[in-house]
């Protein structure tokens, strides 16, 4: 009997290096089996603009796929095995609102460059690329934010103020020089006091999965496992990020488990799929638990049922098209960030 999974093995036999899988790191460990490359945004980025293959199927969200469309090559087609896989935080800007928010911040004084997380759509990333600015992910945001500085500009940071706020604080930047624009208040809430101090600007953006954790966590784990260290993603509100023992990005986070001593216990603050993967693979050396359980449910729309549904109908309903002129734009904002 063949089960779904023999058939994606034998389909990816039979097409050998005309098909690329990829796979983020919040993926089920079931599809990740099935992946040609496995990463954080940023790796995967750079899978997509080194590959060659004809045919590249993403299995992660939206906006993802679509970097992978921008950065590849005439010739290859990406695809989604689920195409409703978005990002509720990439949502939370549109391009209207943008548009008013960069008037409003650039009323007084035009020095503000974007960065904008790769977590966002690719029409945000074209406006990012158009203003000659640069998009970053959770992995790379302190080097964004010092190009930026050196280029003698003040950070507008979008969508998500957490990641900016985490960002910030480790550059060493004083909160009076960084300002939340509220994108759901008249002229963003912010008083022309706040916008003429300011150095940093953050878009009020945020992920569901990682607001999910608080300083209430943290303190229960310190007084549950007071010998574990604490490691969060940056998307980790500010309050209970800096009582952590540490921040990263997915893959800085495998990193930090990885080489952790022996018999350690490390508690760790990101999606579900990644903590429970991790304990498995290190269950040998490292306990690893999860600092509260969160899922991202987006991430787990892509199952083998739909991988294996691409793999065999290369529906065209499920390529991920970029516009020329919105791929040009966002193209430069990410080659810019592939370059640090
Ligand atoms: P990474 O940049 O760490 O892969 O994170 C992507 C993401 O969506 C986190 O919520
Ligand atoms: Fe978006 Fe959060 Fe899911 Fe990442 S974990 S894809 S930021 S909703």
């Amino acid at each position: 009997m063949h089960t779904t999974g023999s058939r994606i093995a034998e389909i990816r036999r039979r097409l050998g290096p005309e098909l690329l899988i990829l796979g983020h790191h919040y993926q089920r460990a079931a599809v990740l089996r099935h992946a040609d490359a496995v990463g954080d945004s940023l790796e995967l980025s750079r899978h997509a603009a080194a590959s060659r293959a004809p045919r590249i199927v993403f299995c992660g969200v939206r906006f993802m796929a679509e970097s992978a469309a921008v950065l590849c090559g005439p010739g290859q087609t990406v695809y989604m095995p689920e195409m409703s896989a978005g990002c509720p935080m990439a949502d939370m800007v549109r391009p209207g609102t943008l548009e008013a928010a960069w008037r409003t911040l650039n009323r007084n004084a035009a020095d503000w460059l974007p960065v904008v997380y790769v977590n966002s759509s690719a029409e945000v990333k074209a406006f990012c690329g158009r203003h000659g600015g640069i998009t970053c992910t959770s992995s790379n945001a302190g080097r964004a934010f010092k190009w930026a500085f050196a280029r003698n500009r003040r950070v507008f940071f979008l969508p998500d103020e957490h990641l900016g706020a985490n960002t910030a604080a480790e550059l060493g930047l004083p909160d009076a020089h960084v300002l939340v624009y509220d994108y759901k208040r008249e002229g963003g809430g912010v008083g022309a006091d706040a916008l003429s101090r300011a150095r940093v600007a953050l878009w009020k953006g945020f992920c569901l999965v990682h607001t999910a954790f608080t300083a209430a966590h943290i303190a229960a784990a310190r007084e549950a496992l007071p010998a574990a260290r604490i490691i969060v993603h940056p998307e980790t509100p500010r309050e209970a990020a800096r009582l952590a023992d540490a921040r990263g990005s997915t893959s800085q986070i495998i990193r930090y488990v990885q080489s952790a001593p022996d018999g350690a216990t490390i508690v760790i603050g990101t999606e579900l799929n990644l903590v429970q993967r991790l304990a498995e693979e290190q269950r040998e050396r490292v306990t690893v638990k999860a600092l509260a359980p969160s899922v991202c449910a987006n991430m787990a729309k892509t199952n083998e049922a739909n991988l294996l549904a691409v793999l065999e109908t290369w529906d065209a309903r499920r390529i991920v098209r970029v516009p020329a002129d919105v791929a040009a734009g966002a193209r430069a904002a990410l080659e810019r960030m592939l370059a640090l």
